[in-house]
């Protein structure tokens, strides 16, 4: 049998087809165009369903338990009361599941990848925007709402702009949004992390201050929920060489003695991660 999984991001859509143990036998891939996000995703589903049982979505926002968007950020104008499970589900005739993005993220993690394993476990994925999810004694968490895990918009990091509205957020220092205007130039993260591997100091800082943000998240999170393992993932990870050291410092210098040994790691599902988290997110409702 075979699952499909999609990851609706604030930058790129990305489509997998899985089997029962999660290996990915066909993907895709497109920009997310503003205003055709849905229908796009729809359209790549719908060439790579093949003999797909299930399809299961993870999407940037909160997404209540009814499949709808609660809520979501600037990136995402107009998505919030979208019935993404009545949508696509008339569009492609299939059983579909609806999840936070960040929630398939640590779902995929917890079942095939790095969190496996674990029963206390959080997954921060840092990207466009910053998303999160917790594991607590084994089960996902969703909260009232939808919205257990929104880490990115956690309040406590100065004063500036969130894409939610709100200042001073997670998010308004170390999702790559974040850290192309703090550098204060319109290039990507993935350039400014490049940038200062060789060495530019304005680079260096901002990662070093992003790092240690979202050092300081993850110690509020395994403090408050005594986790074992967080788990990084997003576009945004693969500068965890430039995130990592302030990350560390921060949270050894703030967690009590019994969360000393919580474990920081790097998705192991890659850049797929999100997808196929979604896709398992079908397989478990079948
Ligand atoms: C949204 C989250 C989402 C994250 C990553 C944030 O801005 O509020 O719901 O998980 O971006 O896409
Ligand atoms: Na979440």
């Amino acid at each position: 049998m075979s699952w499909l999984g999609v990851d609706i991001g604030g930058t790129k859509i990305q489509l997998v087809r899985c089997d029962d143990d999660l290996r990915v036998l066909d993907s895709r891939r497109a920009e997310s165009p503003r205003g055709k996000i849905l229908a796009t995703a729809v359209e790549l589903a719908a060439e790579l369903a093949g003999d797909a049982k299930g399809i299961g979505i993870g999407a940037a926002g909160v997404i209540d338990p009814s499949g709808a968007v609660a809520a979501t950020t600037e990136v995402f104008p107009g998505w919030e009361g979208t019935r993404l499970t009545d949508v696509v589900s008339r569009e492609l005739g299939l059983p579909v599941v609806v999840d936070n993005d960040a929630n398939a993220f640590l779902h995929g993690e917890a079942t095939a990848g790095a969190a496996r394993g674990y029963r206390h476990a959080f997954g921060i994925t840092v990207g466009t925007g910053i998303g999160g999810a917790v594991i607590s004694d084994g089960v996902l968490l969703r909260g009232a709402s939808g919205g257990a895990g929104e880490i990115g918009h956690t309040p406590g990091f100065g004063d500036e702009p969130c894409t939610c509205g709100a200042r001073g957020h997670l998010e308004s220092i170390a999702s790559g949004l974040s850290i192309s205007r703090r550098y204060g130039q319109a290039v990507s993260a993935a350039v400014i992390a490049d940038r200062a591997r060789n060495g530019d100091e304005e680079a260096r800082r901002v990662f070093a201050e992003a790092g240690a943000a979202l050092g300081q998240a993850v110690a509020v999170v395994a403090t408050v929920l005594d986790s074992q393992i967080a788990v990084l993932g997003g576009g945004v990870a693969g500068a965890w060489d430039l995130l990592e050291p302030t990350c560390r410092a921060t949270v050894q210098a703030t967690v009590l003695p019994t969360n000393a040994d919580l474990v920081i790691e790097t998705a192991r599902l890659g850049a797929h991660a999100v997808a196929i988290g979604a896709a398992a997110l079908a397989a478990q409702a079948s």
